[in-house]
């Protein structure tokens, strides 16, 4: 049954039809679904000791809350960083780096490609703060911004978004560069933004690098298995025995759970700081590890989300099957998960609370317009689960006493057969991915059209092409930074060329 995507609300009725039936499917099961997967936001907390690897100017923008209707609510200060010493005042372009869910600052530092490719390009750089995240509080604090549900209701892409406008608008005005190009970056939920602001902002900016931006992972356009499937593939394709042992630890962790005391040796078995309260938390804290290992398998050591080796999941699995004999299959997987929490050898005990489940902005996006659902069916090593969005819907009406609209997404920003809706409408924007990252199944993983292009790598993990090149950088990462800087290019290039042309031919006129 093919249902028109033309068609919003017959496909929610639909789907919620789906969902109850997929409730009832879910009754007879054990556990519950893991805490969605993240973003990369939790971990966007700069080290305030650390050197800060690029150098650039902390500015703060007077910013409207409300864009999109005339309501007379507080300004607030929007921080962003900027950075023009190697702009070309003339022409230069002007490098915009879309804010995610976090400090602007981290986002900064672990965007290498943008700084390392600026002074070739002339470029200015700038890095925008999304609202309420970092320092860009709405009503003046963290506190009062995350207070309810009202003072959240502005915390939204399309808010974000106009924002970005708004600000490139007046800085290019206050710069007197009206001859200069805005490129737009993000990367994550910062590249769903950038392909976004390209869509609805086309005036405003030329082209979009949006890499690993899982803009399709909305309703049912990509299967719900697709993220759990490629972090499994990522564990099979390393060995098979590693994927069966951490498949079936999760039915040992119920058995040994559900004995007497068995929460207790759970605890002990695990190094845990504090006595399991279930064993379900012990199972999300396993799986997040998985998760996020899936989106740094880096070909070289990295410290993006956690100090980890190169190609990190072939280390865990190497933990995991060379355990000594007579090992459980709970030995094994703890052995595998210490490459992820402990790699560093320092952790005393593991704090599951310091697991980021904390409520974050992004859990508040995720309950209003994110809503991406995502289930684990026969190729996963994980339990099987089935989106609910019953369950989800009860969460977020507890947790912020709001209701998700999971259509409206796509209903704002398209999502539905991408290839004919933006075939012939829509150009220079990049979807940049690694197939290892769970995140590229969620993107666009095949040309669009001429000038909206997929540029895929099959080594390649959550946005590593954002990553600062390295001496490292194998040969396919290489390739696919030139094929951006080449698109990059011919973007430029061809806006200063029409400018040209426009410009004399009305002159003539
Ligand atoms: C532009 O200049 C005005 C006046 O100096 C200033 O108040 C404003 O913050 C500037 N805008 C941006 C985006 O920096
Ligand atoms: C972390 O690793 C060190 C070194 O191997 C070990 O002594 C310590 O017990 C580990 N911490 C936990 C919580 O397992
Ligand atoms: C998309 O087209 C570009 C050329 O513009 C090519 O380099 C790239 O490999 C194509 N991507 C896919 C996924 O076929
Ligand atoms: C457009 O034409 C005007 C007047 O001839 C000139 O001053 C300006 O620099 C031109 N702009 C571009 C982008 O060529």
């Amino acid at each position: 049954m093919r249902v028109p995507s033309s068609s919003p609300l017959l496909t929610l009725s639909l789907s919620l039809s789906l969902s109850l039936l997929l409730t009832f499917a879910c009754t007879a099961q054990q556990q519950e679904a893991p805490a969605p997967p993240r973003l990369l936001g939790t971990f966007a907390k700069l080290n305030r000791e650390a050197p800060k690897p690029y150098e650039y100017e902390i500015r703060q923008f007077t910013q409207t809350l409300d864009h999109l209707s005339f309501s007379n609510l507080p300004s607030f200060q929007q921080r962003y960083l900027i950075n023009a010493r190697h702009w070309d005042p003339q022409s230069g372009p002007i490098f915009f780096y879309c804010g995610n869910e976090g400090d602007i600052e981290w986002f900064a530092a672990n965007t290498g490609f943008v700084w390392d490719i600026a002074p070739r390009f002339r470029a200015m750089l700038l890095f925008a703060e999304h609202r309420y995240y970092g320092e860009s509080m709405p009503y003046g604090s963290r506190e009062k911004a995350y207070k309810d549900a009202a003072s959240l209701a502005h915390l939204t892409a399309e808010q974000a978004l106009a924002d970005f406008a708004v600000l490139i608008t007046e800085l290019k005005k206050n710069f007197s560069a009206d001859a200069s190009p805005v490129v737009l970056f993000g990367g994550s939920y910062g590249g769903m933004l950038a392909a976004w602001m390209r869509l609805k902002y086309p005036h405003v900016a030329i082209g979009a690098l949006a890499s690993s931006a899982p803009i399709l992972q909305f309703e049912n356009i990509v299967p719900r298995e697709t993220f759990y499937d490629i972090v499994s593939n990522d564990f099979r394709r390393e060995s098979v025995e590693c994927f069966n042992t951490i498949k079936r630890s999760w039915k040992a962790i119920e058995t040994d759970g559900n004995k007497y005391d068995g929460l207790v040796y759970l605890t002990k078995k695990f190094h845990l700081c504090k006595t399991l309260k279930s064993t379900q938390d012990l199972s999300d804290w396993l799986s997040s590890a998985y998760s996020y290992l899936a989106m740094v398998d880096y070909p070289y050591p990295s410290e993006f989300l956690m100090p980890l080796p190169g190609y990190p999941i072939k280390e865990v699995c190497r933990k995991i099957d060379n355990a000594p004999d007579g090992s459980s299959d709970l030995d094994r997987v703890f052995a595998g998960v210490s490459i992820y929490y402990n790699y560093t050898g320092t952790v005393d005990c593991f704090d599951l609370q310091a697991d980021p489940h904390g409520m974050s902005g992004w859990d508040w996006q995720a309950c209003t317009e994110m809503v991406m659902p995502m289930s684990s069916g026969d190729n996963s090593m994980f339990w099987r689960f089935n989106f609910d969005y019953i369950s989800t819907q009860e969460r977020c009406l507890k947790d912020f006493g709001v209701n998700p609209r999971p259509y409206w997404i796509t209903t704002e920003f398209g999502g539905h057969d991408l290839r004919f809706a933006l075939g012939k409408f829509g150009s220079n924007i990049i979807f940049s991915n690694g197939l290892l990252d769970p995140w590229s199944g969620g993107s666009v993983l095949k040309n669009v059209s001429e000038t909206i292009v997929a540029l895929v790598t099959k080594e390649g993990a959550h946005h590593i092409d954002l990553r600062a090149s390295t001496k490292e950088d194998p040969s396919w990462l290489l390739a696919q930074r030139a094929s951006e800087i080449k698109l990059i290019t011919e973007w430029i290039d061809q806006y200063h060329r029409v400018r040209k042309e426009t410009n004399s031919s009305c002159a003539s006129i």
